[in-house]
């Protein structure tokens, strides 16, 4: 079947005026931040993509691995006639879920969600194209202010993969899983993938690799400020910096200063100082102990059904239902 026209709900104005407000507010703030978010124009995306296949990278084939593993078990335990993927990028380990829950006969609709429509254009041509039968609908939307448009009823399954919750301030998390248990009907099905507390010898790494990824695509949000609101960064001078924080278990990304630095931001009239080796967050990616995840999915309104994890306890599957 071919996919349905893409329903938008995020325009460029609205991601303008988005980047506009977050750099404001970020920069003007102490310490300075930016939200992750911004990373991903094409040159991120791209660079993202990169990441997932470099050594140190480990998350994304690990939690390959585990949907491979447990694909059939989750098609059969959620029996889903929807499947929504929320940050869907390429859906590209979402086949192992359609593979599944098609075989199984039971899946309808397929609805990637994403805020690039770029990414959802081919997405849902290449899946529509591969997946005769499956009705296809793509929505372009951002997943902490559109959950409310997503298709209801009948036995739907949301999956948020890749360990991008880890990506929301613990506040931010609560108001996210809040949200979609409202969206959902008691019964409905959540596959949350979340990356694992582990060695910091292992993280740090995963977050700063040998080639210099990971600090270009760092970078990269100097590159989209520099582009889409005139700013005058020189991305050079500013260093990729990785800090894991013990008490908050997550890893920050930071960018730091080398030199005092004036920038020019002409889109918001502002002009912002940075002194040498001051540093501002980029990131956060939070890792969770098993315990955690469940704890905050009781929070929300969810029941933990079932978890797998990789053989070296790296990075859970979490299937909840909505209670
Ligand atoms: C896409 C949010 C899961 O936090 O591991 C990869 C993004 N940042 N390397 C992550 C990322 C630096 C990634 N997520």
């Amino acid at each position: 079947m071919t996919a349905e026209p893409l329903e938008i709900y995020l325009e460029e104005g609205d991601l303008l005026r988005a980047l506009r407000s977050d750099v404001r507010t970020g920069l003007t703030a102490v310490p300075k931040w930016l939200p992750p978010k911004w990373f991903y124009d094409a040159r991120g995306s791209e660079l993202f993509e990169q990441i997932t296949r470099l050594p140190e990278y480990y998350p994304t084939r690990t939690e390959r691995a585990v949907l491979a593993a447990h694909a059939s078990e989750i098609a059969r335990t959620t029996a889903a006639k929807t499947l929504i993927e929320l940050g869907s990028g390429s859906s590209e380990k979402t086949r192992l879920l359609l593979d599944a829950l098609t075989a199984r006969g039971s899946l309808g609709t397929f609805v990637p969600f994403d805020v690039s429509v770029s990414a959802l254009r081919q997405a849902t041509a290449a899946i529509a194209a591969d997946y005769p039968g499956l009705r296809v609908r793509g929505i372009v939307g951002d997943f902490t202010r559109h959950l409310d448009r997503l298709p209801t009823g009948g036995r739907r399954l949301v999956a948020f993969l890749g360990g991008t919750i880890g990506n929301l301030l613990p506040a931010e998390r609560a108001a996210f899983l809040r949200t979609t248990r409202a969206v959902l009907e008691r019964g409905d099905w959540l596959l949350l993938g979340t990356d694992l507390v582990k060695d910091p010898g292992l993280l740090l790494p995963a977050y700063d690799d040998a080639a210099g990824v990971t600090a270009e695509f760092n970078r990269n949000v100097l590159r989209v400020l520099n582009r889409e609101l005139g700013a005058d960064f020189d991305p050079e001078a500013f260093a990729h910096v990785v800090v894991w924080e013990p008490a908050r278990h997550w890893i920050e990304m930071r960018l730091r200063a080398g030199t005092p630095q004036r920038v020019h931001i002409p889109a918001l009239d502002l002009e912002v100082g940075f002194a040498a080796g001051e540093e501002l967050r980029t990131e956060v990616s939070a890792k969770f102990r098993p315990g955690d995840v469940d704890a905050e999915l009781t929070g929300a309104g969810f029941a933990t059904r079932r978890r797998w994890t990789d053989g070296r306890g790296w990075y859970a599957l979490t299937l909840a239902q909505a209670a």
